[in-house]
């Protein structure tokens, strides 16, 4: 497996390497899974994300961003929902997640309802999946099927949390390998950190080593860029610890909307993130950078394969929770 996983990110840097294809593999989630034991949930769930998106666009890409670290620990099992207690480490507390990620209440409001159409039926696991697909479609990224039958965990685990989620200063390789063992390839994993980038915020301790590091050197000490790169300084001053929690939008040109001008923004190297401009500009980033450019240039490309690498990030299942998990009733406890 180690062998494999080293063959495939050498061939990912130099050539395309294959994708993990999970369409025809035979997975315990179907499409309805609830039609006879909750026919409403996805008419619920839209309903309910609607309000929520429109209370603050925000809150569509909040929610991508939290089935994203549900499902890259320990699989999509809402691992990530539980609160710490006595008894169990959770992980909202792991350096990924704490100050930053957000969402749980909005989960929260979404379960209740949920709980009192159809009592004990629809796992919180689920409920995100189906939350981040409705959350794209409206803020105006593309419609996918989402196939359910996940169950929610007994546990959590902080390690994962702190060892399988990226950070936005690792190297391009390292993210590589880390999209791999999830069985996610090159071709999802610029799809996905990217296309998802093109909304939400990031607070300034996470981009300040971008913009005071290289940020003058990929955009080429281009004039435009200059400007802004000047109110991004204004925004995260150079000092650790001034500023820190402030936020700026990672697409500085449709900021609420889900297109593909964040790819366009890595093509004039003003990406954020120091991990999202290493998809077009690091010198291991050979395959990296077609893809870039190829969803710059055709947002039909990128919006279909958004979608099927959603699938495929959502299909990241706990196999120990299949057996012995459970439909949580409330998303922040086990079930007692
Ligand atoms: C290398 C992988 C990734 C890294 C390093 C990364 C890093 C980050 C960081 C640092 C932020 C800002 C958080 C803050 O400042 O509080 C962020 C926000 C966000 N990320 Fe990622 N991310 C990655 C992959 C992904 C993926 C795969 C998705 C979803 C499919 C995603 C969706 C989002 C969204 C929607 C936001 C905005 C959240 C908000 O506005 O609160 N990210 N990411």
């Amino acid at each position: 497996m180690k062998l494999l996983l080293v063959i495939c990110i050498v061939h990912a840097i130099f050539i395309p390497c294959f994708s993990f294809d999970v369409s025809g593999m035979d997975l315990p989630l179907t499409l309805d899974y609830y039609k006879s034991t909750c026919p409403t949930v996805f008419d619920v769930i839209r309903k309910e994300m609607e309000c929520i998106v429109k209370e603050d666009p925000r809150n569509a890409a909040i929610i991508i961003r939290l089935h994203f670290h549900d499902c890259f620990v320990q699989g999509c099992d809402g691992s990530v929902l539980l609160d710490e207690t006595e008894s169990l480490k959770g992980e909202k507390k792991a350096s990924p997640n704490i100050n930053s990620l957000k969402g749980y209440k909005i989960i929260d409001r979404i379960k209740n309802i949920i709980e009192s159409e159809c009592p004990g039926v629809v796992s919180c696991a689920d409920l995100l999946t189906i939350s981040a697909r409705d959350a794209t479609i409206l803020v105006g990224g593309p419609y996918w099927d989402v196939p359910v039958g996940r169950k929610d965990s007994k546990t959590a685990s902080y390690a994962l949390a702190t060892t399988n989620l990226p950070t936005p200063d690792e190297g391009l390789i390292s993210i590589i390998a880390k999209f791999y063992y999830q069985g996610l390839s090159v071709e999802d994993m610029v799809a996905l950190i990217v296309g998802a980038h093109t909304i939400g915020m990031a607070q300034c301790r996470n981009f300040r080593s971008r913009i005071y590091g290289d940020f003058r050197v990929t955009t080429a000490l281009n004039p435009v860029s200059a400007t802004y790169l000047a109110r991004l300084q204004e925004i995260c001053p150079e000092s650790s610890g001034e500023g820190d929690r402030n936020v700026t939008a990672m697409d500085n040109v449709t900021p609420n909307l889900f297109d593909n001008s964040i790819y366009h923004t890595l093509l004039r190297g003003e990406g954020l993130l120091s991990s999202d401009q290493a998809m077009y500009t690091s010198m291991f980033g050979i395959q990296t950078r077609r893809i870039v450019s190829k969803y710059a240039e055709n947002p039909v490309a990128f919006f279909e394969q958004f979608s099927k690498s959603m699938v495929k990030m959502g299909n990241i299942l706990n196999s120990k929770s299949l057996v012995d998990g459970e439909v949580r009733r409330n998303c922040r406890f086990v079930n007692t």
